[in-house]
């Protein structure tokens, strides 16, 4: 059997929806750090490459769940039960922040009184009215959100390397 039909792989669509994720959200965090001052071109620029990206990885992230739900992926490796238990965390983890925190830029710009307007696309997207105090706690909670899956993202891949480096087995071969 070769290996792109064997069961211990993830699917096509998976691997698609994993690395399409990825190369967005590492986009969206990009964009953020080079965005520039408040007031320049630069910073209307890379925030509407951010909003951009934040958007596609919700829209991704929901026809990912629902193949997901259709097709689970390969059996477990770990056979250490904490380190399977902690897999486990970290993924769903990572499945709510590719909800969670698109979400919230969402209804951070649209409690802060605007529209999401994604350029070169008449839509308008409005999931709440303008409400300063959620505003004020919305876009704290974006950016707790945001900073602290600069970790957990950094510890998946991690974890990732470790199993292909240390244990040579083929966690990450799987979804390649
Ligand atoms: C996976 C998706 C996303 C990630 C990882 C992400 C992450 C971040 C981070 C790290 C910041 C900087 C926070 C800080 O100031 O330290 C930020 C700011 C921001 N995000 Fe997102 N975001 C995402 C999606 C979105 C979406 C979908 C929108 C809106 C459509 C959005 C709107 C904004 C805005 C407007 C800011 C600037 C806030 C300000 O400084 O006034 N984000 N985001
Ligand atoms: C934004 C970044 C990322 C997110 C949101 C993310 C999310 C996820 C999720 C939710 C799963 C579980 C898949 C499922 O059960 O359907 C997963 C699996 C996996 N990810 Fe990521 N991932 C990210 C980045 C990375 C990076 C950078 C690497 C490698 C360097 C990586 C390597 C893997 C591997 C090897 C698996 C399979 C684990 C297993 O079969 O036990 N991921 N990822």
């Amino acid at each position: 059997m070769s290996s792109r039909s064997s069961a211990d792989r993830y699917s096509q669509p998976a691997i698609f929806f994993h690395w399409a994720i990825f190369v967005l959200v590492a986009l969206a965090y990009l964009a953020i750090e080079i965005r520039g001052p408040k007031g320049s071109d630069s910073r209307l620029l890379w925030t509407a490459v951010h909003q951009w990206a934040g958007s596609l990885v919700l829209t991704l992230a929901v026809l990912r769940l629902l193949w997901r739900l259709w097709h689970p992926g390969p059996p477990e490796i770990n056979t250490n039960p904490l380190l399977a238990f902690l897999a486990r965390l970290t993924h769903l983890a990572l499945y709510l922040f590719i909800f969670v925190q698109p979400l919230l830029g969402i209804l951070m710009v649209n409690t802060g009184g605007d529209p999401v307007t994604l350029a070169g696309l008449n839509l308008h997207i409005v999931l709440a009215g303008t409400d300063r105090a959620a505003h004020t706690a919305i876009k704290d909670a974006h950016e707790l959100i945001g900073n602290a899956f600069y970790f957990v993202i950094g510890l998946h891949a991690l974890a990732a390397i470790g199993h292909h480096l240390i244990f040579r087995d083929r966690t990450l071969r799987r979804i390649l």
